[in-house]
């Protein structure tokens, strides 16, 4: 009978009757994000060879905590690495430079064989190239796991998903913790910081509540985070006792998903848990089982500090100090990513300042607009609408290549404030790609794709004829918006439009057809508590969310 174990964080292990399959193991002493974040709880005690005898190792994305090369230069040599097709080179370079030596690059949505008895796995993508997160369905002897990892699916990926797989899924596994540096990064009051932070947690809740109630899988089990973090000058993004933040831990999103949606089952695993996909049966991992989300954590967490310090020190040693070179570093740095996308500095149009401590840092401005890049080494700018401040130590792994810029912010070794607040995909969207195939690629998913398909939705009294996919990443309004205050809020990352003007409220971003709709009395009344008429299953939403920045890992 085929198992799924629960390997820590987002990590799967698939044993059926012909083949072995982890999805995402993430094991590395390090963390990931220079040293950042660390498994949690810890799965330490799975890091051992059985563990890696495999045949498949499939990675949705480059992610470290999802790509770890301390997994991939350890493989037996039959096996092989399954991989999303991406519009860049990225993951596949990262998977060669972590000694992965058989890539199997996947089609989205074609089955792929994993042996010769009908077990397939394929790959669904995000539907905007913008962000390069892809789910797994895995179907192992018959019987089905949607690992939707950190991709944001539409509720029409996953019902489709569902289809493919025969009508059934055993298992959906669901993001519900943030992966992102907004807004604990950010300079905003305590309290600010709290709602926003309180509003991502339950918009991501709901977004996972939306998209499990369109599959009904036999079982949901949040998973892929939160991760921990062990360096002492991180310590503070830890779980403090009270509300979660963004970072809740399975059993809360189990808590608040059972008693929104009751009909659904749930569970929440720990690392080594296994499941019997034919039967249902559990097997708790016997040294797991002796963690708690909430007794004596203060002392866990000390101790595997204690037990990761070592490993900490490294990755600070390996980052060493800058050099002389670094505003040189820097300048050429951007110098190179304001030949990459005309159409992306076109939609950026701001100046971000970085404001770079240690030696040889200074503050530095950096013009992004349709006349290409300007850097001012002198700090010119009068109001320079972002800021980040970073160490010029970590700033210079990304200058020099040696990480990419999702890793640097990701690692929340940052500082960050805006003004006016409002989130720019574009400009964390020529970060974290800096690649020109990458960017292309986004500039022809948006400037092609089909924006004439209408939808109606009501705004109390008043209806508006809009279009029915959401003009940042393609989410489908018509099962993926809720509207408050004649405010649509696409539940994919959170922007908000006003449906007078269509414009976006709270981020860079191209604006939603919007058009009111004469006689709009003769339009069906809304159900209670639900405004957008033409949305079957939206729910009603008390709730406004904080922009996902990192796509939330976009911020
Ligand atoms: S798809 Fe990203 S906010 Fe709508």
């Amino acid at each position: 009978m085929p198992t799924l174990t629960f390997l820590g964080h987002a990590g799967l292990g698939v044993r059926a009757d012909n083949f072995r399959l982890l999805a995402d193991p993430w094991f590395a002493r390090t963390g990931a994000f220079l040293g950042s974040w660390h498994q949690f709880p810890r799965n330490d005690h799975l890091d051992v060879p059985e563990t890696f005898d495999v045949d498949w190792v499939a990675v949705s994305h480059e992610h470290l905590d999802h790509l770890d090369a301390s997994v991939l230069g350890r493989l037996p040599d039959r096996a092989r690495v399954l991989v999303p097709r991406y519009p860049a080179p990225t993951v596949v370079r990262r998977l060669r430079a972590a000694g992965a030596r058989r890539i199997v690059e996947l089609t989205p949505w074609e089955p792929y064989p994993l042996d010769t008895s009908g077990s397939w796995i394929t790959v669904i993508p995000e539907s905007s190239p913008m962000c390069h997160d892809a789910a797994m369905l895995i179907v192992a002897d018959g019987h089905a796991v949607l690992n939707c990892n950190d991709a944001r699916l539409t509720a029409a990926q996953a019902r489709r998903a569902k289809h493919l797989a025969g009508g059934r899924l055993d298992v959906m596994a669901v993001q519900t913790s943030g992966a992102s540096w907004h807004p604990i990064c950010y300079a905003y009051p305590p309290e600010v910081r709290h709602q926003i932070e309180r509003d991502k947690r339950i918009g991501k809740f709901r977004a996972v509540q939306r998209l499990v109630r369109a599959t009904g899988p036999e079982l949901a089990v949040p998973f892929a985070g939160p991760a921990c973090f062990l360096d002492p000058e991180l310590a503070r993004f830890n779980p403090t006792p009270g509300e979660p933040g963004i970072f809740p831990d399975s059993e809360q999103a189990v808590a608040w998903l059972s008693e929104h949606l009751p009909a659904q089952r749930w569970a929440a695993f720990r690392p080594g848990d296994t499941i019997d996909l034919a039967t249902g049966e559990v097997t708790p991992d016997p040294v797991s089982a002796a963690f708690s989300y909430t007794q004596g954590i203060e002392d866990y967490l000390a101790r595997y500090a204690a037990d990761r310090r070592e490993a900490i020190a490294s990755v600070h040693a390996a980052a060493g100090e800058p050099g002389p070179d670094l505003p040189n570093l820097f300048r050429t740095h951007f110098g190179r990513l304001g030949t990459l996308s005309p159409y992306f500095l076109s939609r950026i149009g701001m100046t971000v300042r970085f404001e770079v401590t240690g030696a040889y840092g200074g503050t530095w401005d950096v013009r992004k607009d349709t006349a290409g890049v300007t850097v001012d080494l002198t700090g010119g700018t009068a109001a320079p609408e972002y800021t980040f401040t970073v160490e010029g130590r970590w700033l210079q792994a990304v200058l020099r290549g040696d990480i990419a810029w999702e890793d640097l912010l990701l690692s929340l070794r940052l500082r960050a404030r805006r003004d006016p607040d409002r989130y720019n995909d574009y400009l964390i969207g020529l970060l974290k790609h800096a690649n020109e195939p990458a960017l292309r690629a986004i500039e022809e998913y948006e400037t092609t794709r089909d924006a004439d398909e209408r939808i109606v939705v009501r705004a109390g009294d008043t209806a508006y004829e809009i279009g029915r996919y959401c003009p940042h990443a393609g989410e489908d309004l018509a099962v993926g918006a809720v509207v408050t205050g004649g405010v649509l809020r696409c539940l994919g990352h959170n922007f908000e439009f006003d449906l007078r003007t269509g414009v976006c409220v709270n981020a860079r971003c191209e604006p939603l057809f919007s058009k009111q709709v004469a006689g709009a009395a003769a339009a069906p009344a809304p159900r209670p508590g639900h405004d957008l008429a033409a949305a079957a299953d939206l729910e009603s939403e008390e709730v406004p969310d904080g922009v996902d920045e990192n796509r939330e890992r976009s911020r």
